[in-house]
């Protein structure tokens, strides 16, 4: 019987050694973890427990049943985050380049569907060759099997996924449907067809890095919602993201213990909007100044930067804050702006976190741009998303709120459970200088100062209309707050809406516009 424990115990060794020590070196010298490393750091010290360790490739193609290694090329299994279960799928580069074969695919199915059963988030590190060209077909299968897993856990357990060396055509789309993405800065990439492909098809000479690194894709497309410079960061990221989401979609978000007083009065909020509206001020001052302890972890900060979405926390209940940013683009809303906090908002929906929105939006971007690619569709998605969401809303307007912006940022009619305005709010149709052009330009023409005519129409529907109480007059605002007490009322309003129940319609689902 001992040796049968000691063959066990060799047998478990040469495992854990994946591709070798060659390849193993081979990954360190290029400043990078093995999948096994990950994990360790990734997960509660001692937690992991490997499942699939004796799995191997079954191909026979060019040789390959001469080459095999134990586990093949992913370490599969499960433990916990601060004590929380989560399951996990590290890519092994060491083993064919972590590149995917069927039993690898396999291996990660068999992690996902256990997740879909125990209700657990699944986090896999991605750092693989694509699919295993020796195996043709079976591993494009297998893709689709984990795409098919990864559709239907959609909205049901949370899904991350780390990006920590390739990942390139079809292996794209996994991280493509799960929940967030985070890439490593400079040793990762992502692209559906490499640089010598887009060459010969396009003529087009892009570095992998161009096309596909972090920086490319935190800034320009918004495929990651985060990146790290270190793999030790990247993996504590994921860590802290777990820490304010529920473990699937029947349950809450874990309650921390709060040592920020709720009634913690701001009194630079009292000043912090310009009297001219014309100038900026930082979003950013106000969201740190009415969190816990302000500790805000941001999600696409640099991508859309004229909307700001982040997890949060008021009294220790984790919440998603959404928020115009007047310091980019004065605010407006875009296409891309919207796309980022539609989903957002839609991912906050399904995992029962309430809503904080924080509004200042003079309108859309106006333009030929804007509409050739589609503006009214992707405003329509964060409109979507707002009016389709059931979980608490709370809305809080600082400065203006104008026209269909004003409408798509969260207001009482798509189903604001509590919208509050500052006293420096402007909640109108739209602003007084275009509003005078449309009401008064043919009688501007005949006035004998139409600059002071104009001027004083201008003055005049300003004092009429940009102002929090026409819109309070209707019971569109609940309340219009003093800004030093906005952390103190958002909390209250949270508070009260515990016991929040509202459904939507049954239906087999929506047609959100895409
Ligand atoms: N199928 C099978 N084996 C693969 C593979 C794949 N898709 N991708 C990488 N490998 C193997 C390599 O053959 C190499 O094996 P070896 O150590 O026995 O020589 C090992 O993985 C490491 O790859 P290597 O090319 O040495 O690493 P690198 O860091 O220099 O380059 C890639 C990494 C991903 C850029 C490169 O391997 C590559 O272009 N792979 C093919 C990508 C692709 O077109 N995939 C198509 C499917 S979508």
């Amino acid at each position: 019987q001992l040796e049968k424990v000691k063959e066990l115990i060799e047998l478990r060794t040469q495992a854990r050694l994946g591709g070798g020590e060659k390849a193993i070196e081979k990954q360190h010298a290029k400043g990078k973890y093995t999948a096994r490393e990950r994990i360790a750091q990734l997960l509660d010290d001692g937690s992991f427990e490997e499942m699939d360790m004796f799995v191997k490739h079954r191909c026979t193609n060019f040789g390959q049943e001469k080459k095999s290694y134990l586990g093949d090329g992913v370490v599969t299994g499960y433990g916990t985050i601060e004590g929380r279960l989560v399951y996990v799928f590290a890519q092994d580069f060491t083993v064919f380049g972590g590149s995917l074969s069927e039993t690898m695919a396999q291996k990660i199915c068999k992690v996902m569907d256990q997740a879909m059963k125990m209700g657990a988030p699944v986090i896999g590190l991605n750092d693989s060759g694509g699919a295993r060209i020796q195996e043709g077909i079976n591993a494009l299968g297998g893709y689709a099997e984990i795409f098919q897993r990864n559709i239907l856990a959609s909205g049901v357990i949370p899904q991350i996924s780390g990006i920590f060396g390739p990942c390139a055509g079809g292996a794209v789309y996994s991280p493509a449907l799960t929940d967030f993405t985070l890439m490593m800065e400079g040793t990762s990439y992502m692209f559906l067809t490499g640089p010598k492909v887009v060459k010969t098809v396009t003529g087009e000479d892009v570095s992998q890095e161009d096309l596909g690194g972090a920086s490319v894709h935190s800034s320009k497309s918004g495929v990651t919602h985060f990146t790290a410079k270190t793999e030790e960061e990247g993996l504590s990221i994921i860590r802290k993201l777990l820490s304010f989401i529920p473990q699937n979609n029947l349950e809450e978000s874990p309650l921390v213990p709060c040592d920020d007083p709720i009634d913690r009065l701001e009194d630079s909020l009292n000043e912090i909007v310009p009297d001219s509206p014309n100038k900026p001020y930082d979003m950013y001052e106000v969201i740190g100044a009415i969190i816990d302890n302000g500790e805000f972890l941001e999600i696409q900060k640099d991508y859309a930067k004229n909307i700001i979405i982040g997890f949060a926390r008021f009294n220790g209940q984790s919440v998603g804050v959404v928020a115009n940013q007047p310091k980019y683009l004065a605010g407006v809303l875009d296409s891309n702006a919207s796309r980022k906090a539609g989903r957002f908002v839609r991912f906050c929906d399904a995992f029962n976190i309430p809503i904080v929105t924080l509004v200042d939006v003079p309108g859309f971007l106006p333009g030929t741009g804007q509409e050739y690619n589609g503006v009214i569709l992707h405003g329509a998605k964060l409109l979507y998303a707002y009016g389709e969401a059931t979980v608490p809303k709370v809305t809080v307007t600082l400065r203006k709120s104008y026209g269909g912006s004003h409408i798509v940022m969260s207001c009482k009619q798509l189903r604001g459970d509590m919208n509050y305005a500052w006293p420096t709010s402007e909640i109108a149709v739209m602003g007084g200088a275009g509003a005078v052009e449309v009401l008064y330009a043919k009688e501007a023409k005949t006035a004998e100062d139409p600059v002071r005519f104009m001027a004083e129409k201008e003055e005049e529907y300003t004092k009429l209309f940009a102002n929090p109480y026409n819109a309070a007059k209707y019971g569109y605002i609940d309340d219009v707050i003093e800004p030093r007490n906005t952390r103190f009322r958002i909390i209250r309003a949270l508070q009260q809406l515990q016991t929040k129940k509202l459904t939507n319609p049954a239906k087999k689902h929506g047609n959100i516009p895409l």
